[in-house]
C-alpha cells in the first residue's frame, strides 16, 4: 500500500520526540494505519542530539516542507503564532493535510485555519495541542459525541503543576523548579506562557469548542497563572486540609459559557488534587454518561509524539479506501484473521 508521506517542521522536543517515535515503531505504526507512515523531509534550525537523521532529506526552510509535492502530511511543531499560522495556512493551500501540537495556534487562529481546511478538503488534526499524551480530543470528539456537556475542568498545563508539586512536596522555590522543568523540556519557549496561565487558557479554548461545539473564543477566557503562589500559600493550604493546583474550568451557565484559568484550592481527599508532576488530569461531565476523567503525561517529548503520531495515525486512516484500517485490530491480522494468533 501507499506509504503516507511525512514532512516534519521542527525538531525541538516535540519534533525530537516525533521523529523519534515514528522510526523506532515503524513497523507497529503501518501495521495499525494499514500502510507505512515515512518520513519525507525534516525541516529544523538546528540539530537535535536525540535524533539520527542519516539518510533523512532535510532543509532549514519549512516552507520547502509546505511545497514538496512528496509530502502528504506537514507536521507544524514549530510553535508560536503567526510564522505557524503563514505555515499551515501555506500547507493547507498546496492541499496538505496537517498535524500540529500547536496549542497557541489552534486557540488563536483555528477557525481560520479550519475554514481553509474544509474549502480544501484537507484534514487538520491536533490532538497533541492539548494535555500531551493524554487522548482528550479524541475523547471530546467521538467517545463523548452522544452528550450534552455541562463542564470540563482540569490540569491542563504540565509545567504549572511540575512546579506546584515540587513547591509542598520539597518546600523548593518557584525559580528553582521553573529552571527544573525548563530543562525537562516541559515549558514552553517563553515560560511566562506557563506560569501566567497562557498556555492552560490556549488549551482549555480548544476543550470547550469540542466540548460545546462553539467557535474558539481565546479572548473570551479569564486568564489568572500561578507566578503569584508562594510557599507559604502552599504551606498555609496544606495546614487548612487543601492543596493548590492550576486548573481549566469551563462550564454552561444561565449566561453563557464560562471559561478561566486560575489557581485553586482543592480538598486533599479529591482525586485532582492527588494529580502530581507534570501529569494532566481534565474531568468532563456529559448527560448520558457522568462524570469521565482522563490522566496522563500532559508534557513531554515522546508523551507528545505519541499523540501527533495516533493523529498521523487517524489522517492515513480517513484517507484509506479500505475500511478494515479504520478497525486497528482487522489491520493487524487481516480480514480472515484470528484474535488469538495475536
Ligand atoms: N508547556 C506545556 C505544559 C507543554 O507544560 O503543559 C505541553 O503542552
Amino acid at each position: 500500500m501507499k506509504p503516507v508521506r511525512v514532512g516534519i517542521c521542527g525538531l525541538g522536543t516535540v519534533g525530537g520526540g516525533t521523529f523519534n517515535v515514528l522510526t523506532r515503531n515503524a513497523d507497529e505504526i503501518a501495521r495499525r494505519a494499514g500502510r507505512p507512515i515515512v518520513i519525507e523531509q525534516v525541516a529544523h534550525r538546528r540539530p537535535n542530539p536525540a535524533c539520527d537523521l542519516t539518510g533523512i532529506n532535510t532543509t532549514n526552510d519549512i516552507f520547502a516542507v509546505a511545497s514538496n509535492p512528496n509530502v502528504d502530511v506537514v507536521v507544524e511543531l514549530i510553535g508560536g503564532y503567526d510564522v505557524a499560522r503563514d505555515l499551515v495556512l501555506t500547507a493547507i493551500e498546496n492541499g496538505k493535510h496537517v498535524v500540529t501540537a500547536n496549542k497557541a495556534l489552534i486557540a488563536v487562529h483555528g477557525n481560520e485555519i479550519f475554514k481553509a481546511a474544509h474549502k480544501k478538503g484537507v484534514i487538520v488534526a491536533f490532538e497533541a495541542a492539548v494535555a500531551g499524551g493524554i487522548p482528550v480530543i479524541k475523547s471530546l470528539r467521538e467517545g463523548l459525541g452522544a452528550n450534552r456537556i455541562s463542564w470540563v475542568a482540569g490540569i491542563i498545563n504540565g509545567t504549572g503543576n511540575y512546579i506546584l508539586t515540587h513547591m509542598r512536596d520539597e518546600g523548593r522555590t518557584f525559580e528553582d523548579v521553573l529552571a527544573e522543568a525548563q530543562a525537562l523540556g516541559y515549558a514552553e519557549a517563553d515560560p511566562t506562557f506557563d506560569v501566567e496561565g497562557i498556555d492552560a487558557a490556549h488549551k482549555l479554548t480548544i476543550l470547550a469548542s469540542l466540548a460545546y461545539g462553539v467557535p474558539l473564543q481565546f479572548d473570551k477566557a479569564y486568564t489568572e497563572g500561578i507566578s503569584r503562589v508562594t510557599a507559604e500559600d502552599v504551606e498555609q493550604a496544606d495546614n487548612l486540609g487543601y492543596i493548590i493546583k492550576h486548573l481549566g474550568i469551563s462550564k454552561r451557565t444561565d449566561h453563557g459559557l464560562e471559561l478561566r484559568v486560575h489557581p485553586t484550592l482543592i480538598p486533599k481527599e479529591r482525586l485532582l488534587a492527588n494529580v502530581h508532576g507534570v501529569k494532566n488530569a481534565i474531568a468532563v461531565m456529559g448527560d448520558a454518561v457522568g462524570p469521565t476523567l482522563y490522566y496522563g503525561a500532559g508534557a513531554g517529548a515522546e508523551p507528545t509524539a505519541s499523540a501527533v503520531v495516533a493523529d498521523l495515525l487517524d489522517v492515513a486512516r480517513d484517507i484509506s479506501t479500505e475500511h478494515r484500517y479504520r478497525t486497528p485490530y482487522l489491520a493487524f491480522s487481516g480480514v480472515d484473521g484470528d484474535c488469538d494468533s495475536l
